[in-house]
């Protein structure tokens, strides 16, 4: 009994619902101007891209087809036939890259600047999710045109789960692979995953984003913007109209940049396969597949670590990473810059180098 009332008293201070009204919202929301201020553009930014991805998105389903003998041809027909086709996918897929980099920004800004000491604890574990649910969208969506690389590459990212397993007690070992044949549908993969894969990405990550956005967003606006700053003195402007017309103009020009991107330069093209072939489960896997960028920081460290080395940090790092508003509640903020400079240096060098480092590693044996 003492324990819910804990728990009720915890939630009551982080959702005092009395505030819940359009002239606390608007009206007398205020937000810091210091000198990290242009961080809090990067939550609306993510959630621009986020809502670029809903309607590209939406597009997309009418001539996509979920099977594994139709899946490659409906995506070529997208990009060669119908009408825009081209600009909507490529717009969802520089997007897509786009929403993954600002949501990564935006968490670590919002780690420099203390965003989720007290009361805002639960605006902190609803954006650890929204994160985790951002790179699910990524690893889902990759195996939806079904060709050698998608494929392929989604073959190596399960065979990460199952590594787990043996390093896990008893039962609990065969956990993972349980796991795989869940999401996989079966013993190898084939129809059945696409199909996973696709209501996963169109129906389930959906869902789930849009109620835990939900309660980040309502969260946020109970508790107005940290002040995200150590200094006394700074200046304060309205959130309605100074903040939101700034915001709004951001979103104009990122639009207009993305659309500029999206019907001159393929995403595509990055690849080291531009669309390639579809996928035959009898030819052979072609060489040096990797996932999308945004997973080098931890794919290359797997390629190069033992296994085991690799879970601890993992296991570690996640953990740390919930316990966040108490482990670091009373650390100076630059303290917090600092950690969080550190982990942005390690996520570029990883993506940008990464494959450099594990030839000059793999060379070295
Ligand atoms: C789909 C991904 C996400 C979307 C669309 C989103 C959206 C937003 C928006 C619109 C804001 C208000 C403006 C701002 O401060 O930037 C915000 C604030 C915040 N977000 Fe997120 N967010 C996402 C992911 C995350 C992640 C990954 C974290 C960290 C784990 C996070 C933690 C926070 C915190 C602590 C605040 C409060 C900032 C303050 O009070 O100063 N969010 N988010």
């Amino acid at each position: 009994m003492k324990r819910l009332t804990m728990i009720a008293d915890f939630l009551r201070a982080r959702f005092p619902l009395e505030k819940m009204d359009l002239e606390s919202m608007l009206m007398k929301k205020e937000v810091p101007v210091h000198k990290m201020s242009w961080a809090y553009y990067l939550g609306g930014l993510t959630l621009l891209f986020f809502t670029i991805q809903v309607i590209t998105g939406l597009l997309l389903l009418f001539y996509y087809q979920p099977t594994v003998t139709e899946a490659y041809d409906s995506v070529k027909f997208i990009t060669e036939k119908v009408p825009g086709g081209y600009v909507i996918r490529n717009m969802h897929v520089w997007a897509s890259s786009a929403m993954i980099l600002t949501a990564i920004l935006h968490f670590l800004t919002t780690f420099a600047m203390k965003a989720f000491e007290k009361p805002r604890e639960i605006t902190w574990w609803s954006g650890l999710l929204l994160l985790f649910i951002t790179f699910t969208f990524g690893f889902t969506g990759y195996l939806l045109p079904w060709h050698q690389l998608s494929v392929n590459a989604t073959k190596v990212g399960l065979q990460f789960i199952g590594a787990v397993g043996p390093y896990l007690p008893g039962k609990l070992s065969e956990l993972p692979n349980k796991l795989i044949e869940i999401i996989q549908g079966g013993a190898s993969i084939g129809q059945e995953t696409l199909s996973r894969f696709y209501a996963i990405h169109v129906v389930i990550l959906p869902l789930a984003i849009f109620a835990i956005l939900g309660l980040h967003l309502l969260s946020i606006q109970l508790h107005g913007m940290s002040q995200g700053t150590d200094d006394k003195f700074f200046r304060k402007e309205k959130f309605f109209p100074d903040f939101v017309v700034k915001d709004f103009s951001l979103w104009a020009i990122t639009f207009f940049i993305l659309f500029v991107l999206a019907i001159t330069i393929p995403f595509d093209s990055f690849f080291a396969y531009p669309l390639m072939e579809p996928y035959n489960p009898l030819g052979s896997t072609p060489e040096g597949i990797k996932p999308e960028w945004y997973f080098y920081f931890i794919y290359y460290p797997m390629e190069m670590l033992p296994f085991w080395i690799i879970l601890v940090i993992s296991g570690v790092v996640m953990i740390v990473l919930f316990l966040v508003p108490r482990v670091f509640g009373g650390t100076d903020r630059k303290v917090l810059r600092f950690v969080a400079s550190i982990a942005f240096l390690y996520f570029v060098i990883m993506t940008i180098f990464g494959e450099a480092i594990f030839n000059l590693v793999k060379g070295g044996y």
